[in-house]
């Protein structure tokens, strides 16, 4: 069975959130998929076993959270071995602001992701919002394509933020992963 990691780290439980329909995506094409809180605790040895990897976590002063850069500083044997060699890698960020500099944090992303010799896989949706008519209920809202950028507000509950359309999103990037993740396999 295609198996598919998700390393994320969410303090407030937002970026958790869009990790879990990440993971609902992967599943949802037949894969198991298996979420690790990188603040709390890591399976490298499942990693290694994984065809893809899918990291995320919250952009943080415009960069990846501290916790997520220590779990990626902590990977120092994996690299050395590249044990990640030929994977498949993604990644999701959230935070308050519509752009908060996320492009930033995922560029982090896909470079720890490079050097681990993984291969990048993007978003190819379109830009959900480019027009005066639409409202932001269309996938990719944000409009990017390195990955997922979620925006997420502080003042509404888990239920209501991340939105459906970032939910909506978070699904598709798993699935499209998940078929990457699949033809590799093969
Ligand atoms: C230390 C810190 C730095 C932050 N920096 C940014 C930022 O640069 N840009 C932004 O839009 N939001 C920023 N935020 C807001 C977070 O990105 C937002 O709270 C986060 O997406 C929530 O994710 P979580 O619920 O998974 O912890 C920051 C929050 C904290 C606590």
């Amino acid at each position: 069975m295609t198996k598919v990691g998700v390393v994320y780290h969410s303090s407030s439980g937002r970026t958790k959130v869009i990790a879990e329909h990440v993971a609902i995506g992967a599943e949802q094409m037949g894969c198991e998929a298996k979420l690790f809180d990188c603040a709390i605790e890591v399976d490298l040895e499942y990693l290694n076993a994984c065809d893809a990897i899918i990291f995320g976590c919250p952009t943080y002063m415009g960069s990846v959270s501290g916790q997520m850069k220590l779990f990626m500083d902590g990977t120092s044997e994996v690299y050395r071995y590249q044990k990640w060699r030929n994977k498949i890698a993604a990644g999701f960020t959230t935070s308050s602001a519509l752009s908060g500099d996320k492009l930033n944090t995922l560029m982090q992303i896909a470079l720890f992701a490079f050097q681990q010799g993984m291969v990048w896989v993007g978003l190819d949706l379109p830009a959900g919002v480019s027009a005066s008519t639409h409202t932001g209920d269309r996938m990719n809202r944000i409009g990017s394509w390195i990955g997922l950028m979620s925006q997420v507000n502080g003042d509404q509950s888990l239920e209501l933020s991340p939105d459906k359309s970032d939910r909506d999103t978070a699904e598709y990037l798993g699935k499209r992963v998940a078929e990457f993740a699949k033809k590799l396999e093969k």
